[in-house]
Protein backbone atom coordinates (compact mmCIF):
# COMPACT_ATOMS: atom_id res chain seq x y z
CA UNK A 1 0.00 0.00 0.00
CA UNK A 2 1.43 3.38 -1.04
CA UNK A 3 0.70 6.26 1.57
CA UNK A 4 0.79 9.75 0.72
CA UNK A 5 -0.12 12.90 2.44
CA UNK A 6 -0.59 16.05 1.02
CA UNK A 7 -1.34 20.11 2.21
CA UNK A 8 -1.32 23.19 0.60
CA UNK A 9 0.16 25.90 2.63
CA UNK A 10 0.14 29.85 3.40
CA UNK A 11 -2.04 32.20 0.59
CA UNK A 12 -4.60 30.21 -1.22
CA UNK A 13 -5.18 30.80 -5.21
CA UNK A 14 -6.92 29.51 -7.63
CA UNK A 15 -5.78 26.31 -9.19
CA UNK A 16 -5.14 24.56 -5.80
CA UNK A 17 -7.99 22.23 -5.98
CA UNK A 18 -7.30 21.20 -9.67
CA UNK A 19 -3.55 21.06 -8.77
CA UNK A 20 -4.77 18.58 -5.72
CA UNK A 21 -6.98 16.78 -8.16
CA UNK A 22 -4.41 16.52 -10.67
CA UNK A 23 -2.02 13.89 -8.01
CA UNK A 24 -4.62 12.02 -6.87
CA UNK A 25 -6.55 10.97 -9.72
CA UNK A 26 -3.06 10.47 -11.12
CA UNK A 27 -2.13 8.23 -7.91
CA UNK A 28 -5.59 6.41 -8.50
CA UNK A 29 -5.06 6.16 -12.05
CA UNK A 30 -1.59 4.25 -11.32
CA UNK A 31 -1.96 2.74 -8.48
CA UNK A 32 -6.10 1.62 -8.54
CA UNK A 33 -6.47 0.40 -4.85
CA UNK A 34 -3.31 0.12 -3.12
CA UNK A 35 -3.13 3.43 -2.68
CA UNK A 36 -4.09 6.12 0.75
CA UNK A 37 -4.44 9.50 0.41
CA UNK A 38 -4.17 11.69 3.27
CA UNK A 39 -5.67 15.03 3.23
CA UNK A 40 -3.49 17.00 6.24
CA UNK A 41 -5.48 20.43 7.22
CA UNK A 42 -4.69 23.92 6.70
CA UNK A 43 -1.15 23.27 5.83
CA UNK A 44 2.03 22.69 8.25
CA UNK A 45 -0.04 22.94 11.16
CA UNK A 46 -2.46 20.17 10.72
CA UNK A 47 1.06 18.22 10.53
CA UNK A 48 2.26 19.60 13.28
CA UNK A 49 -1.09 18.86 15.39
CA UNK A 50 -1.64 15.86 13.42
CA UNK A 51 -4.41 16.68 12.19
CA UNK A 52 -5.28 15.07 9.14
CA UNK A 53 -7.88 12.45 7.28
CA UNK A 54 -8.17 9.89 4.96
CA UNK A 55 -9.65 11.20 1.67
CA UNK A 56 -11.89 9.15 -0.33
CA UNK A 57 -11.42 9.07 -4.02
CA UNK A 58 -14.89 10.89 -4.00
CA UNK A 59 -13.11 14.03 -2.29
CA UNK A 60 -11.24 14.44 -5.48
CA UNK A 61 -14.48 15.17 -7.80
CA UNK A 62 -16.37 17.86 -8.49
CA UNK A 63 -13.42 20.30 -7.46
CA UNK A 64 -11.69 20.70 -10.76
CA UNK A 65 -13.67 24.23 -11.13
CA UNK A 66 -13.66 25.27 -7.39
CA UNK A 67 -11.51 27.74 -6.24
CA UNK A 68 -9.30 28.00 -2.78
CA UNK A 69 -8.69 24.93 -1.21
CA UNK A 70 -10.49 22.23 0.13
CA UNK A 71 -7.70 21.11 2.41
CA UNK A 72 -7.95 24.87 4.22
CA UNK A 73 -4.85 26.69 4.49
CA UNK A 74 -2.44 28.60 7.02
CA UNK A 75 0.92 30.65 7.50
CA UNK A 76 3.44 29.14 9.59
CA UNK A 77 6.32 30.98 9.08
CA UNK A 78 9.50 29.48 8.23
CA UNK A 79 11.66 31.51 10.85
CA UNK A 80 9.34 30.04 13.51
CA UNK A 81 9.85 26.67 12.46
CA UNK A 82 12.87 25.57 14.71
CA UNK A 83 11.44 27.75 17.32
CA UNK A 84 9.90 26.53 20.20
CA UNK A 85 7.44 28.77 21.36
CA UNK A 86 4.82 29.24 24.75
CA UNK A 87 3.37 26.43 23.70
CA UNK A 88 6.56 23.97 23.84
CA UNK A 89 5.72 22.75 20.75
CA UNK A 90 8.68 21.20 18.29
CA UNK A 91 7.32 21.72 15.32
CA UNK A 92 9.68 19.97 13.15
CA UNK A 93 9.46 16.98 15.47
CA UNK A 94 5.69 17.23 15.79
CA UNK A 95 5.64 17.43 11.83
CA UNK A 96 8.24 14.17 11.18
CA UNK A 97 6.14 12.00 14.15
CA UNK A 98 2.86 12.90 12.49
CA UNK A 99 4.44 11.86 8.61
CA UNK A 100 5.76 8.36 10.93
CA UNK A 101 2.25 7.73 12.28
CA UNK A 102 0.42 8.24 9.07
CA UNK A 103 3.31 5.67 7.37
CA UNK A 104 3.28 7.97 4.87
CA UNK A 105 5.89 7.13 1.70
CA UNK A 106 5.89 10.95 0.79
CA UNK A 107 4.20 14.60 1.69
CA UNK A 108 3.21 16.40 -1.47
CA UNK A 109 3.03 20.21 -0.60
CA UNK A 110 1.33 23.07 -2.41
CA UNK A 111 2.96 26.66 -1.64
CA UNK A 112 4.84 29.51 -2.88
CA UNK A 113 8.18 30.76 -1.50
CA UNK A 114 7.71 30.05 2.22
CA UNK A 115 6.35 27.03 2.15
CA UNK A 116 9.28 25.79 -0.29
CA UNK A 117 11.82 26.78 2.61
CA UNK A 118 9.85 24.28 5.30
CA UNK A 119 9.79 21.63 2.25
CA UNK A 120 13.47 21.75 2.31
CA UNK A 121 13.90 21.48 5.68
CA UNK A 122 11.47 18.22 5.77
CA UNK A 123 13.27 16.69 3.47
CA UNK A 124 16.50 17.55 4.72
CA UNK A 125 15.47 15.80 7.37
CA UNK A 126 14.64 12.95 5.77
CA UNK A 127 11.02 12.94 5.21
CA UNK A 128 10.10 12.34 1.02
CA UNK A 129 8.84 15.62 -0.22
CA UNK A 130 7.50 16.37 -3.47
CA UNK A 131 6.48 19.94 -3.92
CA UNK A 132 3.93 22.47 -6.87
CA UNK A 133 4.69 25.99 -7.02
CA UNK A 134 1.57 27.95 -6.22
CA UNK A 135 0.58 31.71 -6.00
CA UNK A 136 -0.56 34.31 -7.94
CA UNK A 137 2.54 36.18 -7.20
CA UNK A 138 4.39 33.88 -10.26
CA UNK A 139 7.61 34.43 -7.71
CA UNK A 140 8.66 31.00 -7.06
CA UNK A 141 12.09 30.02 -7.91
CA UNK A 142 12.61 27.17 -10.90
CA UNK A 143 9.40 27.70 -12.50
CA UNK A 144 8.60 30.05 -15.13
CA UNK A 145 5.02 29.96 -14.01
CA UNK A 146 3.11 29.09 -10.82
CA UNK A 147 -0.99 28.35 -10.69
CA UNK A 148 -3.12 31.03 -9.63
CA UNK A 149 -1.06 33.77 -11.66
CA UNK A 150 -3.12 33.81 -14.54
CA UNK A 151 -6.89 33.64 -13.03
CA UNK A 152 -5.18 36.59 -10.92
CA UNK A 153 -3.98 38.22 -13.61
CA UNK A 154 -7.36 38.54 -15.46
CA UNK A 155 -8.88 39.16 -12.23
CA UNK A 156 -6.38 41.92 -11.79
CA UNK A 157 -7.11 42.96 -15.64
CA UNK A 158 -10.46 43.13 -15.33
CA UNK A 159 -10.47 45.77 -12.66
CA UNK A 160 -8.64 48.07 -14.53
CA UNK A 161 -11.07 47.56 -17.56
CA UNK A 162 -13.59 48.62 -15.40
CA UNK A 163 -11.96 51.47 -13.71
CA UNK A 164 -11.17 52.54 -17.77
CA UNK A 165 -15.10 53.59 -18.16
CA UNK A 166 -15.44 55.71 -15.05
CA UNK A 167 -11.87 57.39 -15.00
CA UNK A 168 -12.40 58.60 -18.48
CA UNK A 169 -15.51 59.84 -17.16
CA UNK A 170 -14.75 62.07 -14.43
CA UNK A 171 -11.10 62.58 -16.11
CA UNK A 172 -9.67 61.08 -12.83
CA UNK A 173 -6.55 60.07 -12.34
CA UNK A 174 -6.91 56.29 -10.59
CA UNK A 175 -4.29 54.05 -8.92
CA UNK A 176 -4.71 50.43 -8.82
CA UNK A 177 -3.00 48.46 -6.16
CA UNK A 178 -2.26 44.88 -7.39
CA UNK A 179 -1.29 42.33 -4.79
CA UNK A 180 2.47 40.06 -5.91
CA UNK A 181 3.77 40.93 -2.57
CA UNK A 182 7.92 41.74 -2.92
CA UNK A 183 7.36 41.28 -7.37
CA UNK A 184 6.00 42.75 -10.11
CA UNK A 185 4.74 39.91 -11.81
CA UNK A 186 0.93 40.25 -11.25
CA UNK A 187 1.17 44.36 -12.05
CA UNK A 188 3.36 43.71 -14.98
CA UNK A 189 0.82 41.47 -16.67
CA UNK A 190 -2.40 43.38 -15.38
CA UNK A 191 -0.72 46.70 -16.07
CA UNK A 192 -0.17 45.83 -19.73
CA UNK A 193 -3.21 43.64 -20.54
CA UNK A 194 -5.95 46.58 -19.00
CA UNK A 195 -3.94 49.36 -20.91
CA UNK A 196 -2.42 50.90 -17.18
CA UNK A 197 -0.12 54.53 -18.36
CA UNK A 198 1.95 54.06 -15.61
CA UNK A 199 2.76 50.40 -14.23
CA UNK A 200 5.40 50.88 -11.12
CA UNK A 201 6.86 47.50 -10.38
CA UNK A 202 8.95 46.90 -6.98
CA UNK A 203 12.35 46.12 -8.87
CA UNK A 204 11.87 49.74 -10.89
CA UNK A 205 12.19 51.92 -7.77
CA UNK A 206 9.93 55.36 -8.91
CA UNK A 207 10.24 59.30 -8.96
CA UNK A 208 6.94 60.85 -8.09
CA UNK A 209 7.73 63.53 -10.03
CA UNK A 210 8.56 61.66 -13.01
CA UNK A 211 5.02 60.22 -12.77
CA UNK A 212 3.42 63.50 -12.34
CA UNK A 213 5.30 64.95 -15.08
CA UNK A 214 4.00 61.99 -17.66
CA UNK A 215 0.20 62.42 -16.12
CA UNK A 216 0.47 66.26 -17.02
CA UNK A 217 1.91 65.57 -20.60
CA UNK A 218 -0.89 62.70 -21.26
CA UNK A 219 -2.99 66.35 -20.09
CA UNK A 220 -1.65 68.07 -22.64
CA UNK A 221 -1.93 65.76 -25.33
CA UNK A 222 -5.62 65.17 -24.75
CA UNK A 223 -5.90 62.75 -22.17
CA UNK A 224 -8.19 63.80 -19.57
CA UNK A 225 -7.51 60.82 -17.25
CA UNK A 226 -4.76 58.54 -16.50
CA UNK A 227 -4.17 54.92 -14.94
CA UNK A 228 -1.64 53.95 -12.42
CA UNK A 229 -1.16 50.23 -11.72
CA UNK A 230 0.82 50.14 -8.19
CA UNK A 231 2.65 46.95 -7.28
CA UNK A 232 1.75 46.50 -3.60
CA UNK A 233 5.60 46.40 -3.04
CA UNK A 234 6.57 49.10 -4.99
CA UNK A 235 9.15 51.57 -3.49
CA UNK A 236 9.94 54.89 -4.04
CA UNK A 237 13.80 55.68 -5.41
CA UNK A 238 14.41 57.31 -2.03
CA UNK A 239 13.45 53.90 -0.47
CA UNK A 240 15.38 51.60 -2.95
CA UNK A 241 19.01 53.86 -1.58
CA UNK A 242 18.09 52.74 2.23
CA UNK A 243 19.55 49.72 4.30
CA UNK A 244 17.17 47.37 4.83
CA UNK A 245 16.46 48.32 9.12
CA UNK A 246 16.30 51.81 7.67
CA UNK A 247 13.21 51.54 4.92
CA UNK A 248 11.57 48.88 7.82
CA UNK A 249 11.64 51.56 9.56
CA UNK A 250 10.33 54.16 7.28
CA UNK A 251 7.68 52.05 6.08
CA UNK A 252 6.49 50.80 9.64
CA UNK A 253 5.64 54.78 10.31
CA UNK A 254 4.28 55.39 7.31
CA UNK A 255 0.92 57.47 7.62
CA UNK A 256 -0.93 55.53 5.10
CA UNK A 257 -2.69 52.81 4.73
CA UNK A 258 -0.85 50.96 1.32
CA UNK A 259 1.66 52.51 -0.65
CA UNK A 260 -1.15 53.57 -3.41
CA UNK A 261 -2.62 55.95 -0.93
CA UNK A 262 1.08 57.51 -0.47
CA UNK A 263 1.35 57.60 -3.71
CA UNK A 264 -2.02 59.57 -4.19
CA UNK A 265 -0.74 61.82 -1.48
CA UNK A 266 2.51 62.83 -3.40
CA UNK A 267 0.74 62.77 -6.94
CA UNK A 268 -1.94 65.29 -4.89
CA UNK A 269 0.76 67.88 -4.11
CA UNK A 270 2.27 68.14 -8.06
CA UNK A 271 -1.35 67.95 -9.70
CA UNK A 272 -4.28 69.23 -9.07
CA UNK A 273 -6.58 66.49 -11.02
CA UNK A 274 -8.88 64.45 -8.67
CA UNK A 275 -6.84 61.08 -7.61
CA UNK A 276 -9.09 57.87 -6.69
CA UNK A 277 -7.71 54.61 -5.41
CA UNK A 278 -8.31 51.08 -5.68
CA UNK A 279 -7.58 47.94 -3.73
CA UNK A 280 -8.85 44.89 -4.73
CA UNK A 281 -6.63 42.98 -2.19
CA UNK A 282 -7.66 39.02 -1.59
CA UNK A 283 -10.29 40.10 -4.15
CA UNK A 284 -7.33 38.79 -6.70
CA UNK A 285 -7.10 35.15 -4.87
CA UNK A 286 -10.84 34.53 -5.29
CA UNK A 287 -13.25 32.49 -7.40
CA UNK A 288 -12.44 29.84 -9.83
CA UNK A 289 -9.26 28.74 -11.57
CA UNK A 290 -8.92 29.96 -15.61
CA UNK A 291 -8.36 27.51 -17.93
CA UNK A 292 -4.79 27.84 -18.36
CA UNK A 293 -4.83 27.14 -14.53
CA UNK A 294 -6.76 24.36 -14.55
CA UNK A 295 -4.72 22.97 -17.47
CA UNK A 296 -1.66 23.95 -15.90
CA UNK A 297 -2.75 22.46 -12.15
CA UNK A 298 -3.52 19.07 -13.43
CA UNK A 299 -0.45 18.95 -15.64
CA UNK A 300 1.63 19.66 -12.39
CA UNK A 301 -0.39 17.71 -10.47
CA UNK A 302 -0.13 14.49 -12.98
CA UNK A 303 3.88 15.22 -12.73
CA UNK A 304 3.66 15.28 -9.12
CA UNK A 305 2.11 11.92 -9.29
CA UNK A 306 4.66 10.65 -11.64
CA UNK A 307 7.98 11.71 -8.77
CA UNK A 308 6.46 9.67 -6.38
CA UNK A 309 5.71 6.81 -8.41
CA UNK A 310 8.79 6.70 -9.72
CA UNK A 311 10.41 7.61 -5.93
CA UNK A 312 12.25 10.42 -6.97
CA UNK A 313 12.13 12.52 -4.06
CA UNK A 314 12.69 15.64 -3.46
CA UNK A 315 11.77 17.88 -5.82
CA UNK A 316 9.55 20.75 -7.08
CA UNK A 317 7.65 20.17 -10.71
CA UNK A 318 8.15 23.20 -12.19
CA UNK A 319 7.40 24.34 -15.75
CA UNK A 320 10.58 25.38 -18.14
CA UNK A 321 10.24 26.60 -21.60
CA UNK A 322 6.52 24.76 -21.83
CA UNK A 323 8.12 21.58 -20.54
CA UNK A 324 7.12 20.35 -16.86
CA UNK A 325 10.38 19.58 -15.19
CA UNK A 326 11.58 18.53 -11.65
CA UNK A 327 13.69 21.13 -9.78
CA UNK A 328 15.66 20.22 -6.59
CA UNK A 329 13.62 21.56 -3.29
CA UNK A 330 17.43 22.60 -2.37
CA UNK A 331 17.67 25.03 -5.57
CA UNK A 332 14.30 26.50 -4.55
CA UNK A 333 14.06 27.64 -0.99
CA UNK A 334 15.20 30.83 -0.41
CA UNK A 335 15.03 32.51 -3.35
CA UNK A 336 12.80 35.05 -4.82
CA UNK A 337 12.30 34.94 -8.95
CA UNK A 338 11.62 39.19 -9.62
CA UNK A 339 10.96 40.53 -12.43
CA UNK A 340 13.81 41.38 -14.62
CA UNK A 341 14.06 44.77 -15.12
CA UNK A 342 15.15 44.17 -18.90
CA UNK A 343 12.44 41.74 -20.29
CA UNK A 344 11.19 41.80 -23.27
CA UNK A 345 7.39 42.81 -21.71
CA UNK A 346 8.75 45.78 -20.09
CA UNK A 347 10.38 46.78 -23.02
CA UNK A 348 7.41 46.53 -24.91
CA UNK A 349 5.81 48.65 -22.25
CA UNK A 350 8.04 51.37 -22.82
CA UNK A 351 7.98 50.81 -26.56
CA UNK A 352 4.11 51.86 -26.40
CA UNK A 353 4.83 54.97 -24.29
CA UNK A 354 3.87 53.25 -20.83
CA UNK A 355 6.16 54.50 -17.89
CA UNK A 356 7.85 53.13 -15.25
CA UNK A 357 8.07 56.32 -12.92
CA UNK A 358 11.77 55.68 -13.34
O1 LIG B 1 1.40 35.58 -1.67
C1 LIG B 1 0.12 35.83 -2.13
C2 LIG B 1 -0.40 37.11 -1.56
O2 LIG B 1 -1.72 37.31 -2.02
C3 LIG B 1 0.45 38.36 -1.85
O3 LIG B 1 0.24 38.84 -3.14
C4 LIG B 1 0.02 39.27 -0.76
O4 LIG B 1 1.03 40.19 -0.44
C5 LIG B 1 -0.20 38.33 0.40
O5 LIG B 1 -0.43 37.06 -0.16
C6 LIG B 1 -1.36 38.66 1.30
O6 LIG B 1 -1.30 37.82 2.39
P1 LIG B 1 -2.51 37.49 3.35
O7 LIG B 1 -3.46 36.60 2.61
O8 LIG B 1 -1.85 36.78 4.49
O9 LIG B 1 -3.14 38.77 3.71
Amino acid sequence: MKRVGILTSGGDCQGLNAAIRGVAKGLYEYYGKDVEIYGIQDGYRGLIRGEYKLMQRSDFSGILTLGGTILGTSRQPFKMMRQIEEDNVDKVRNMKDHYKKMKLDCLVVLGGNGTHKTANLLSEEGLNVVSMPKTIDNDVWGTDMTFGFTSAAEIATNVIDCIHTTATSHGRIFIVEVMGHKVGWLTLEAGIAGGADVILLPEIPYDADKIAKVIRRRNEYGSCFSILAVAEGAISKQEAAMGKKEFKAARANMQFPSISYRLAHELGDRLSQEIRVVVPGHFQRGGSPCPYDRVLSTRFGTAAAKLIINKNYGNMVALQKGEIVPVPLKDVAGKLKAVPVDCSKIQAARDIGISFGD
